[in-house]
């Protein structure tokens, strides 16, 4: 019997959530709460996912027709709160998930995330993770007072010595050096805190935490760099590591990459859990999936300019400027490289509103449409053929409708077949990542 794999759930920002779609009850209302992702993560828990990742950008977007009208008028990645916000309330509200946050490296000083990840771990008890990204907006960075983003390679250069500066942070308080003896009424052992005084090129910090340090020691460390620098950077950092590729082929050289690049870097492959985004179509009957599919695919034909403004907002690319009914020709990104490059792949020669508009143009690294049953078989076998290490469900539009598909009908099914854990096996977010 093949080990189990993984599962995580790709959430859209903390914001609302499939607007003007089906099934999405009040959201216009109801998107200020977080009740949707207090219910969510609930959900999930019971499904026994290993974590929910909080996507987030911190600007509205203008690439596509340089204007904010089609992500306002649409709510495209806006309204979108501070993730910490509604991270803090899912460690209230669960009890075993993992919790993943996204924070830019250029947007927080690096003693500010630890100190905010080290307080999130500790209010979860060990479930916070760090989806670890460098930013990809010129628009963001001017929200920062920055005149724009570093080229993208220099971006990961600088984030390999941030991650020295949190890891120096996060062990700035050494083990045992909190003692709550209350007997000699000492709380912490003075020496065994220490500053870390790191100088480095980029970043400055002086230390100790004054947080404490967080319960995993250090927090689980999330990373999407999908170029060969981001791969190189995120084989050498992450602990979970989340992919946007296409087809098995794909998705098993993306996996043998990092697994070379991370024991080329000392680190024991087996400790880096690659997650493959996945979009399941689910229905009762395949009939119904197969029908299901093509309204979707119809429906996106109709918000053919949202999707390109999404793709310009990550790209920085206007498509706005491009004809619709031409092929593609070179393009070329400061932003998400690695999106583009299967973007563009996919598209090959058709034109850019039948490459936009095909169902397959998402992200989806196989596609996934029948009963949870078929499936369920389906997607064991992609793993077994892949070698690992799991799935991330990126649903475009997430409602309790489209949670309870995954984790009251999908996952049930994945149980019974012993492809992914029935309870979890440890109290901490690191240690069930580690458990299979
Ligand atoms: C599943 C997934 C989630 C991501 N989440 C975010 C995010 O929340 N914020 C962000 O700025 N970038 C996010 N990214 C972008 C990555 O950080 C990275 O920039 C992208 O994968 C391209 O990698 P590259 O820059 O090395 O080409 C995400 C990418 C993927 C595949």
């Amino acid at each position: 019997m093949p080990d189990p794999f993984h599962l995580g759930w790709f959430l859209q920002g903390s914001s609302v959530q499939a607007w003007n779609e089906p099934w999405t009850g009040s959201i216009g209302r109801d998107w200020r709460t977080p009740d949707l992702f207090v219910d969510m993560t609930r959900a999930l828990e019971r499904a026994c996912f290993d974590y929910v990742l909080i996507e987030d950008s911190s600007y509205v977007g203008e690439s596509y027709g340089s204007s904010r009208d089609i992500y306002l008028r649409s709510a495209l990645a806006v309204p979108r709160q501070d993730p910490s916000v509604v991270a803090t309330i899912l460690t209230q509200a669960t009890s075993r998930i993992g919790i993943v946050p996204t924070f830019a490296t250029f947007a927080y000083p690096p003693y500010l995330l630890a100190r905010l990840i080290a307080s999130l771990d500790q209010v979860s008890a060990g479930r916070i993770g760090w989806n670890m990204v460098t930013g990809s907006s010129d628009v963001a960075a001017r929200n920062f007072g920055l005149p724009g983003l570093p080229e993208h390679d220099l971006r990961y250069d600088m984030a390999d010595e941030y991650m020295q500066v949190v890891n120096g942070l996060w062990s700035s308080w050494e083990p045992g050096a909190i003692l709550a003896d209350e007997e000699t009424g000492v709380f912490a052992d003075p020496a065994l805190v220490h500053s870390i005084d790191f100088e480095g090129e980029y970043y400055k910090s002086r230390g100790p935490l004054n947080s404490g340090p967080p319960v995993q020691s250090r927090p689980v460390i999330a990373q999407a760099g999908g170029s060969p620098r981001g791969r190189q950077f995120a084989a050498g950092h992450a602990d979970t590591i989340v992919a946007a590729v296409k087809g098995i082929e794909g998705m098993k050289a993306y996996r043998d990459d990092l697994r070379s690049r991370a024991a080329a870097q000392g680190r024991n492959p087996d400790a880096i859990k690659l997650l493959f985004l996945v979009s399941p179509i689910i229905a009762e009957t395949e009939d119904d999936a197969q029908a299901l599919k093509a309204r979707k695919t119809a429906w996106a034909a109709e918000r053919v300019h949202e999707r390109l403004a999404h793709f310009s907002k990550i790209t920085n690319i206007d498509f706005a400027r491009l004809d619709m009914d031409a092929p593609l020709g070179e393009l070329t990104t400061n932003g998400h490289q690695q999106s583009l490059a299967e973007f563009l792949k996919r598209a090959g020669r058709r034109t850019l509103r039948e490459a936009m508009t095909d169902y397959d143009s998402t992200v989806q690294s196989v596609e996934l449409v029948g009963t949870p049953d078929s499936l369920a078989a389906r997607m064991g076998e992609v793993m077994q053929a892949v070698g690992g290490d799991g799935f991330l469900f990126s649903m475009p539009n997430v409602s309790r409708r489209t949670v309870a598909e995954v984790a009251d009908g999908l996952v049930p099914t994945l149980q019974r077949r012993g492809l992914v854990r029935k309870r979890y096996e440890h109290e901490m977010f690191r240690d069930n990542l580690l458990a299979f």
